[in-house]
């Protein structure tokens, strides 16, 4: 059964929507379900000269848990520098969720990804160093949206 955190998310999604002129879009399909997930991010330097997550905007098309997990990777991220917002976990969506049934954890990764993906093409379009373990992990969502496809 779904948390009450849950209902509340996906009644009232947080950061809803599409957005203009977006800095990068990280977009994932789930290959168990056939859900997508799209996410804009709004990408700015603050007064350090560090890249920071300035707005942040998500469009899903899936389940409750989809949508609820969607909104809150946009709470957890907004305003974060690129590097922190690299380091949020699957395990972070669920406990901020109160626990989704173990059925669904696969949908919280579907908004990780997303996000993953968004922040390695900014990477990559500003030539910024890119390490083996990010590579790694990107190489693994493009595996299963390869997949995806065929
Ligand atoms: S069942 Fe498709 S993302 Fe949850």
């Amino acid at each position: 059964m779904y948390s009450q955190k849950v209902f509340e998310h996906f009644r009232n999604p947080h950061n809803f929507g599409s957005m203009d002129n977006p800095t990068v879009v990280g977009q994932v399909g789930n290959l168990a379900c056939g859900d997508v997930m799209k996410l804009y991010l709004k990408i700015e330097k603050n007064k350090q000269g560090e890249y920071y997550i300035q707005n942040i905007k998500f469009e899903t098309l899936g389940c409750a848990a989809a949508i609820a997990t969607s909104s809150v990777v946009t709470d957890l991220a907004k305003g974060k520098i690129l590097t922190d917002a690299m380091e949020i976990k699957n395990e972070d969506v669920v406990k901020a969720l109160d626990d989704l049934p173990a059925v669904k954890i696969h949908c919280s990764l579907l908004a990780v990804d997303a996000l993953t993906e968004a922040i390695y093409s900014f990477y990559q379009k500003n030539n910024q160093p890119i390490s083996a373990e990010f590579e790694q992990k990107h190489n693994r969502i493009i595996t299963c949206q390869t997949r995806l496809k065929h």
